[in-house]
């Protein structure tokens, strides 16, 4: 059985590795030669826990290989992946689905008879329809099977997420699509790992509405959080409680600063697209969408605040990822609080474990720091984005002497009170009561 995987970034690179992993022969193909050329040499083109052993185990057992030719690799192959891009387009929010069909046109022209088209990426509900129905336009010689299998890879835990997961989806409209998917998922299959086999239009909805879904529980307790603010309450007291109920569950329920990554966002908007395409409108998602980018903004503001009253001008920030183990800035909340707070005048040091590369593209004016520590030198308040586990244990007596003024803003509620007392800094969260001295 040859695998093909069409696109390497997040999605294509941990699953055509995991595939390999799985025993059979991979190719990945990818637009982007650089890419390719870092992955030849096996170098890992994202961070990803795990992911580099793997790579490079599987690459030199030459059950993974790496190329920018598609032809060759689709002529050959039994299943073909579709893991490019799906970006938000600018403007309604839809799923800019081009390279999707990009994908199709160039792998209708080079596929052989019998082959299994899957799309792996995140689609829109009645792509991999219109998809079929293109590949078949173009192809009416050749006879073959399309797959929608949407990944639910969480970054920074993808390989564990895809090497057991809660399940597998696979929305198919013949038998031959979904023996493909039990050949290809079958280490899985022996593990029991359920596999929900349907149609084609059920698996992207399901895709769009488990991603909805948990973006909307972030939302929920995001606001229950701004009551506990005013109510004196503790949102992770609240969250842990609610939690219990095994209706409700414990995940999910941590209050921050809003969320990002390149799929809850992007997903939320496409998904809420649709339904206003559809005339089922889902004002539930609308909602999060409008609460979420609102929320980073009120977040800066105040940060803003506090500064303009302490006479602060300059702030550390501490993690720009969108969330820890991810180099992934995409949508991050630090890409709108960083520009709101050089706006209202103020001066940024930052630091972030892995997402430096990425972020100083983005982010200018900003003084990068190879250490928490060096970063939070000489700053008025200190702001936590990003809950790497590196922040966790910080010396905060040593934070606080060598900060010029004495504000920590806990945007993760990493830190309590007792790791704050005695150390003589004004301690803020998000939904629970302040704590330490008044700055
Ligand atoms: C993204 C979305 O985040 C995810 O929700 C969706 O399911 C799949 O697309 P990701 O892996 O993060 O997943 O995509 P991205 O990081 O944008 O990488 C896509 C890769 O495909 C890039 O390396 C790009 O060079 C490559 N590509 C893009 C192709 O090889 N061919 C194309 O035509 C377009
Ligand atoms: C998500 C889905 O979890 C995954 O199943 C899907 O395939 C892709 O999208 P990912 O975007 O990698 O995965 O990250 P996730 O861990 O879901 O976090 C998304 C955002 O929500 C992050 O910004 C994170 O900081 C935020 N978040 C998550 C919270 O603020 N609180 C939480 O309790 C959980």
């Amino acid at each position: 059985m040859k695998i093909a995987m069409i696109g390497t970034g997040y999605v294509g690179l941990v699953s055509g590795v995991c595939f390999a992993e799985f025993g059979f022969q991979v190719t990945c193909v990818d637009k982007n030669p650089a890419i390719i050329e870092r992955l030849q040499a096996g170098e890992v083109t994202i961070y990803e826990p795990g992911l580099d052993e793997l790579l490079v185990r599987n690459a030199r057992d030459g059950r993974l290989i790496f190329t920018t030719d598609l032809v060759p690799t689709v002529a050959d192959a039994d299943v073909i992946f579709i893991a490019v891009g799906t970006p938000s387009r600018r403007g309604d929010g839809e799923a800019d689905l081009q390279y999707i069909y990009a994908a199709a046109d160039e792998i209708a022209a080079a596929m052989k008879p019998g082959a299994v088209i899957v799309i792996k990426s995140t689609v829109v509900v009645g792509t991999n329809a219109d998809v079929r129905a293109r590949i078949a336009k173009a192809r009416p010689d050749v006879q073959f099977s399309m797959v929608s299998n949407p990944e639910f890879l969480r970054e920074g835990s993808a390989v564990e997420d895809f090497l057991r997961p809660d399940r597998v989806v696979v929305g198919v409209h013949d038998e031959a699509g979904s023996a493909a998917m039990k050949r290809v998922y079958r280490p899985l299959y022996l593990r029991e790992t359920p596999m929900i086999v349907t149609t084609l239009e059920n698996a992207e909805i399901i895709k769009y509405a488990a991603n909805a879904y948990l973006a909307m529980k972030v939302t929920f307790i995001n606001e229950v959080a701004d009551l506990c603010e005013k109510a004196g309450g503790n949102v992770q007291d609240v969250a842990r409680a609610i939690g219990m109920d095994n209706r409700i569950g414990s995940k999910f329920l941590h209050a921050g600063p809003g969320f990002g990554g390149s799929c809850f966002p992007k997903d939320t908007r496409a998904y809420a697209a649709t339904g206003r395409k559809l005339e089922a409108p889902q004002t539930l998602i609308e909602q999060v969408v409008t609460v979420n980018e609102l929320r980073k903004h009120s977040m800066a503001q105040r940060v803003i605040e506090a500064a303009q009253k302490s006479g602060v001008t300059t702030v550390a920030v501490l993690g720009i990822a969108f969330k820890p183990n991810t180099d992934d800035i995409r949508e991050s909340p630090a890409l709108d609080i960083i520009p709101a707070l050089q706006k209202a005048g103020l001066t940024v040091r930052a630091h972030d474990p892995e997402a430096r590369g990425a972020a100083e593209q983005v982010l200018p004016e900003v003084t990068w720091y190879k250490s928490a520590y060096e970063a939070v030198e000489g700053a008025g308040i200190t702001l936590l984005l990003t809950e790497w586990n590196v922040y966790r244990a910080l010396d905060l007596k040593r934070v606080a002497t060598l900060m010029s003024g004495n504000i920590l803003f806990d945007l993760r509620n990493v830190y309590s009170g007792t790791d704050i007392e005695g150390t003589g800094l004004d301690y803020r969260s998000v939904g629970r009561p302040l704590v330490g001295k008044r700055g």
